[in-house]
């Protein structure tokens, strides 16, 4: 080789290591945050669909599961609890559901799949307290409109069995359904449906 023609060949191999040393650093850098992207199975199991069986809960009974750190209502309401709803019509501040806090197939008279199954999200929509259920007795303490539901202690919030808000209370909107399925007649499935994973 020419002395003339050195220059060119130093550089040519000066390119192909720096691309190798190049290539070697953006693989090197990108196994890290490849890594710090992969969800631990902490987080997982977290935010995973929760079973739920339906075998012992009782007319009346309210159970509370856990779903992505919120607490998740299955509430089996009675006869007389769906009436109630139906009489609350006049006092709840969006009554058809309008405000798209639950899936299409809760957009119901009950923001439910079927009647008697309520699947809540039982955290309030205005500071995020939780309420808690009072019956349609206890209308002494909460006036004469309460047919029974939900009351939220923090600041006087109150929805009726449908999770449904009352006029005229701090919380602005009804309460969130989360979408859920029946996976039999006695065991629904929380944060999942047909359309998948919530
Ligand atoms: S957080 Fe429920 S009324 Fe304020």
């Amino acid at each position: 080789m020419s002395d003339s023609k050195k220059p060119d060949k130093i550089r040519r191999n000066l390119v192909v290591a720096t691309s190798f040393l190049g290539g070697g650093a953006t693989v090197g850098a990108a196994v890290p945050f490849v890594t710090s992207m992969l969800p631990s199975e902490r987080t997982k199991a977290a935010g995973a669909p929760v079973e739920v069986d339906l075998s012992e809960l009782q007319p009346g009974e309210l159970k509370t599961y856990s779903w992505r750190r919120q607490p998740i209502w299955v509430f089996r309401r009675t006869d007389g609890m769906l009436k109630d709803i139906k009489k609350d019509n006049g006092v709840v501040a969006d009554p058809n559901s309008e405000v798209p806090h639950q899936p299409d197939y809760a957009k119901n008279e009950y923001r439910s799949r079927k009647p008697d199954l309520a699947v809540i999200i039982g955290v309030c929509t205005h500071l995020g307290c939780t309420p808690e259920k009072k019956a349609a007795s206890d209308s002494a303490e909460m006036g004469a409109a309460w047919n029974g539901g939900f009351y939220c202690p923090c600041h006087g919030s109150m929805y009726d069995y449908a999770g449904r808000v009352y006029q005229g209370v701090p919380a602005p909107t009804n309460l969130w359904i989360p979408r859920y399925m029946y996976l039999s007649d006695s065991k629904i499935v929380i944060g999942k449906d047909e359309q998948g994973e919530a």
